[in-house]
């Protein structure tokens, strides 16, 4: 049996046969999030096989089954990074389960530091493209010609222009940049934050880049949020810890989720 079907196995176990069209990866500070999904079913993470079993103090994992605004939708609370154990396919099991249990569109949320000075913390931004500095990628290995994945369009056009009137409607300043990933976990020097600002980036960060190559090997449609938590290192006296971007996410935390909400109120 594949990781994958031992999944599907264990998640129809636990009466969870599909799942509905939206699901969000929720990143730090997002967890009350989905403590706030109503007629929720929740499963950690450890009770199925492939799921990420996080390392990082404020990441869950468990995957939440619930109505938010009154739509159903499936909070995975929690990801896996590339450098809790050097593999860029943390999320590939979870990923394929949501998609082959009924997934569409692919919600990516993650705190990030910013490479503007007048984006301070907590700020949220619309990720427009991104920029893969970690020289790998979740699909080496990969045997399928699938594995050649246009990523021209890798952030929905549709679901930006969704995003920004969910914006609007919940009154909350929404900036759009370019996400480069690093891999970590040390945070960057203020050399590679200048490269960084060079190459085209507006924001750097650990995740999501590989989850997004993932989605779009499934064909799921991809929309996603930094909250900066941080001038990035060097920048305004940027100087981040770990314990900063868990400080300022835990601030972000009421827009975004304000932000989420008005979101998945756009979605059929
Ligand atoms: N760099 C990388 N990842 C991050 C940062 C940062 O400055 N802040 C939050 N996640």
């Amino acid at each position: 049996m594949t990781d994958l079907d031992a999944a599907l196995a264990a998640l129809a176990q636990r009466g969870v046969t599909s799942l509905p069209p939206l699901g969000l990866v929720l990143g730090s500070g997002l967890g009350p999030l989905a403590d706030e999904a109503e007629n929720a079913v929740s499963i950690p993470y450890a009770e199925i096989p492939g799921f990420p079993q996080p390392s990082v103090a404020g990441h869950k994992g468990r995957l939440v089954v619930g109505e938010l605004e009154g739509r159903r939708v499936a909070l995975f609370q929690g990801r896996g990074h590339y450098y809790e154990r050097g593999r860029a396919d943390a999320m590939a099991v979870l990923i394929e389960a949501f998609k082959r249990l009924g997934g569409s569109t692919l919600f990516l949320t993650n705190a990030a530091g910013g490479l503007h000075t007048d984006w301070t913390p907590p700020s949220l931004v619309a990720i427009t493209d991104h920029i893969n500095f970690a020289g790998v990628n979740p699909l080496i290995g990969r045997a399928s010609d699938d594995r050649f994945v246009p990523l021209t369009r890798a952030y929905d056009p549709a679901l930006l222009e969704a995003l920004r009137a969910a914006g609007a409607e919940a009154n909350v300043t929404l900036r759009e940049g370019v996400y480069m990933w690093f891999n970590g976990p040390s945070f960057e020097t203020p050399a590679e934050i200048r490269m960084a600002k060079l190459l085209g980036a507006d924001l750097v960060g650990m995740s999501t880049v590989p989850e997004v190559i993932l989605a779009r090997l499934h064909g799921l449609s991809c929309v996603a949020v930094s909250l900066v938590t941080n001038f990035a290192a060097g920048l305004s006296g940027g100087d981040p810890s770990h314990a900063e971007t868990q400080e300022y996410a835990a601030k972000g935390s009421a827009d975004f989720r304000r932000l989420l909400r008005a979101f998945v109120k756009t979605q059929a």
